[in-house]
């Protein structure tokens, strides 16, 4: 039986790190395990310029705690009105490692997002031409389309079409939940690549729903049915440098979650290394977790990997993890897998 396995210090290539009194919170839960982090720019205001980039990222790092070290790899937010030159000086610089496009109206503070995909073909031509990656939300938004199936729907009607009129664009499907987004994913070349989330990897939407509704697993896109777990299973644990870990992990206070209209998002910075120490291992796959959490990111970014290494190691006794995080704002619960596990960061 394994008793311990090290691997590269994994990054995480999909985070919400949030501003102010959260920040300051759940900054440490990923900078003690994880490098670097693709940050999410789904701000209030949201981050749209490099200036904007350049601002937020100073705020995180004066937010890390002495002795920590973490880099923050910002993203802007693509707008109708993003600027090709700002954008493409902003990558330039190394401020800015990816653009994300939200449809508007998918997510969390997505109203700024677009709308018509014309009005941005401009910006992903420039980032074609510079390699600079698109991270895509993969869900459509209109009313008539069923809450489970917007992701199968957006890879048909808009992200194959933008990849097939933007020749080189290099795109990452953000936290992927379907056995369709695997599938699309495997039917192309390394220009596209997915990220998949732990609670994805662990939770179906029977958990959503049965016995009450719970509202620490709601997030978006929202869980869907068993066999689309076991398809990102599979691709998580293939060693395929295409899937890529993206914990977004997305803190929200309990009182904006237990409530009529909670908002969408699990927070699992806290516990995401053991819990797929947990998965890899019951799935035969230990030997893959380094590919998917701290080498698969880095060769798709074109970033090197980390140097330093941790540890993760069976315990005799299931690890206990807080089951929240204090913040200012009031507390935020962490994601809770369901199971014990007896893997814990060392
Ligand atoms: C994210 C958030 O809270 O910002 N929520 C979520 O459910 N994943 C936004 C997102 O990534 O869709
Ligand atoms: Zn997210």
């Amino acid at each position: 039986m394994t008793q311990s396995i090290t691997i590269r210090r994994p990054d995480d290539w999909h985070l919400h790190l949030r501003d102010g009194a959260m920040l300051q919170a759940v900054l440490p839960e990923t900078a003690r395990h994880f490098a670097r982090a693709i940050i999410m720019p789904n701000l209030v205001p949201p981050v749209v310029t490099g200036d904007h980039a350049a601002a937020y990222r100073d705020r995180i790092l004066s937010a890390l705690p002495d002795g920590m070290s973490f880099e923050p790899l910002m993203t802007l937010y693509l707008t109708e009105n993003t600027d090709p030159q700002d954008l493409a000086a902003a990558a330039a610089s190394g401020l800015v490692k990816a653009v994300k496009l939200y449809p508007a109206g998918a997510t969390t503070n997505s109203a700024s997002g677009v709308r018509d995909f014309d009005k941005v073909r401009g910006v992903l031509e420039k980032m074609a031409e510079i390699g600079l990656p698109l991270c895509v939300h993969g869900e459509v938004t209109d009313a008539d389309i069923d809450i489970f199936d917007r992701e199968a729907v957006f890879i048909e009607r808009v992200l194959d079409p933008i990849r097939r009129a933007t020749p080189g664009l290099r795109v990452v499907m953000e936290h992927i939940t379907t056995a369709d987004g695997v599938d699309y994913v495997k039917s192309q070349d390394s220009d596209l690549g997915a990220t998949i989330t732990t609670h994805h990897l662990i939770i179906n939407r029977n958990h959503i729903l049965v016995g009450g509704i719970k509202p620490h697993y709601y997030c978006l896109p929202v869980a869907k049915r068993e066999t689309h777990r076991l398809a990102l299973r599979a691709a998580a644990t293939s060693g395929d440098a295409r899937f890529i870990l993206g914990t977004d992990s997305a803190p929200h206070t309990d009182a904006n979650k237990e409530t009529a209209c909670g908002c969408a998002g699990c927070f699992t910075a806290t516990n995401t290394m053991a819990l797929l120490a947990h998965v890899f291992e019951e799935d035969g796959a230990l030997d893959r977790l380094e590919d998917f959490a701290s080498r698969n990111g880095p060769r798709f970014y074109g970033l090197p990997v980390n140097k330093d290494t941790i540890t993760l190691t069976k315990t005799a006794e299931p690890t206990v993890f807080p089951q929240k995080i204090d913040s200012n704002d009031g507390p935020v619960t962490v994601f809770d897998p369901g199971f014990p596990v007896f893997w814990t960061v060392t």
